[in-house]
């Protein structure tokens, strides 16, 4: 398009998305708003098309709610002329995700698409779909030749969380896909690799010299990482009570984290070369024997509670779809050790829950404490070890805390702050997240991306705390009131260590 912003990125290649679920809330939510982003950065090829894929809607009223949603949904401004030209590449199937007919359908769709939109046989698929259907959707493209790559055009199938449900549903579904695809050709999407933080991790590390020397057992005590949601159950009960706080966020985002802080660096940039060293980091995590699980792992439900603003929220078994009597848990916290030579001895603490007082995302690395006190005869009797806390979200940035003398006769210490805030350095283009994962998939960019040996390690790592947690059901559930910090046995678990966690 003309009035393409300024953007030192090359736009994508010719290809169509097709959307299936293009009518549900992934859709209307992130990935409109994030096409839209796309081709207001310059990023999306005037070769591109959308198909979406949905099992009503007619034309038109499809394209009103995409219109519409994007402007509910948009991060930005809305500008007319953006839409038009999104719009103007809208294309529509309406089917069932199980009729093969309606894959005959997609199929005489994408010809036109590629006649009109010169999209040159290159199809991404996203499936924005209920997960039942992430096998279903690449068996019936094989059937009718849409998942075979050939000379000069590729396909591509993007995969939503959750990836299984555990360890045996993720080898099936890595099993099935494989059947029908290459390992090359899938994209198991974790939108928190899309936040701009998080792919800073590897900036940190990796482009300045002074951190990597001291990242390793010698120096670090410890490694907190902490994903805080303000937010409760809402409406998502009927997915939730099946998944719970573990699975719904350990193997996936928290991992991610865990994996790009303690991996070794890669000897390039390379998909491929990244996700091997993440995977050895999920080897190398001590499997949680089921006689540790009790001790090493805490799960938490939340109960009817106040946040500090005052707004009451109900607790979790009174949801909508959840059991009245639920054991699912919306808090977790696990103790992990990583088992290598960089890491040995030094524990990864890992919580995240729902109902929690704040949204809060950030890595905290502890560093040991000075190894002489100097400071005995003053009034000085303990030193605050040194913090770096690695902030994704809300506001992203980096911070180091350090002592310093506080100005005076009398020698006292105070802690202090090196702070850096993104928004303070760089302009930030507004996003959804999903922009650079989109664009990534279209440029056949899978670093940002879960490889299935990786994805099955992971799970691997959970299972056995799923096994003893199901056969244990909890006895003290709701055990943390919404708007608190989560269970008095998270506290307990660090303190069995003597230390504490992060006051976020
Ligand atoms: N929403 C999020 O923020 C989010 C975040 C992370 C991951 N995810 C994952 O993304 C996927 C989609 O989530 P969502 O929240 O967008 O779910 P959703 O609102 O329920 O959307 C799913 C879509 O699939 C369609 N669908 C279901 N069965 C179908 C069938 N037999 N034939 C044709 N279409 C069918 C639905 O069509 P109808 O509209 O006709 O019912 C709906 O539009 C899920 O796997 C979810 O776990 C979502």
């Amino acid at each position: 398009m003309k009035d393409r912003q300024e953007n030192s990125a090359a736009p994508a290649g010719r290809c169509a998305i097709v959307i299936f679920g293009a009518a549900g809330d992934l859709t209307r939510r992130k990935l409109i708003p994030a096409l839209y982003n796309l081709a207001e950065g310059g990023l999306l090829p005037d070769e591109f098309a959308i198909v979406g894929f949905a099992r009503r809607l007619d034309d038109e009223e499809f394209r009103r709610q995409l219109r519409d949603e994007a402007r509910r949904h948009l991060t930005g401004e809305f500008r007319q002329e953006i839409w038009d030209w999104l719009d103007s590449r809208v294309y529509r199937v309406i089917g069932d995700l199980s009729d093969p007919e309606a894959y005959v359908q997609l199929k005489e769709t994408l010809a036109k698409v590629d006649e009109e939109r010169g999209t040159g046989g290159n199809y991404l698929y996203y499936m924005s779909t209920p997960p039942s259907f992430f096998s279903e959707i690449p068996r019936q493209l094989n059937q009718v030749g849409l998942a075979r790559e050939a000379e000069g055009r590729w396909r591509r199938v993007v995969i939503e969380k959750p990836f299984g449900r555990d360890l045996d549903s993720a080898r099936s579904l890595n099993r099935e896909l494989l059947e029908v695809l290459d390992e090359s050709q899938i994209y198991r999407i974790d939108h928190y690799l899309g936040k701009e933080t998080v792919q800073n991790i590897l900036v940190f590390r990796f482009a300045n010299a002074i951190f990597e020397p001291i990242w390793n057992r010698r120096y670090v005590d410890h490694v907190q990482i902490s994903v805080a949601e303000r937010v409760d159950v809402g409406t998502r009960g009927g997915y939730y009570d099946h998944a719970g706080a573990l699975r719904d966020m350990v193997p996936n985002h928290l991992f991610q984290l865990l994996a790009l802080i303690a991996m070794e660096p890669p000897v390039s940039f390379e998909a491929d070369a990244v996700r091997n060293e993440k995977g050895k980091i999920f080897r190398a995590i001590n499997p949680i024997e089921p006689d540790e699980v009790l001790d090493e792992a805490v799960r938490g439900q939340y109960g009817d509670g106040t946040m500090p603003d005052g707004e009451r929220v109900m607790a979790y078994r009174s949801a909508e779809r959840v059991a009245p009597d639920s054991a699912t848990e919306t808090y977790v916290a696990l103790k992990l050790m990583v088992d290598n030579w960089r890491w040995a001895g030094v524990p990864f603490y890992l919580r995240t829950g729902k109902s929690l007082p704040k949204r809060v995302t950030e890595i905290a690395i502890q560093f040991k404490s000075v190894p002489l006190m100097l400071f005995e005869k003053t009034p000085i009797d303990e030193l605050e070890p040194n913090v770096l806390v690695l902030r994704i979200q809300p506001d992203e940035g980096i911070s180091l805390s350090f002592g310093a003398k506080v100005p005076g006769p009398v020698m006292r210490i105070g802690g202090v702050d090196m702070d850096f805030c993104n928004a303070n350095y760089f302009d930030a283009t507004p996003a959804t997240g999903y922009e650079t994962l989109l664009y990534d998939c279209m440029k056949g960019d899978a670093n940002l991306f879960q490889r299935g040996d990786n994805a099955e390690a992971a799970w691997s790592v959970v299972n056995p705390i799923l096994d003893v947690w199901s056969a244990l059901t909890p006895r003290d559930f709701p055990n943390y009131t919404a708007g608190s910090w989560g269970p008095e046995a998270a506290d307990e678990l660090m303190r069995c260590d003597g230390r504490a966690w992060r006051k976020l």
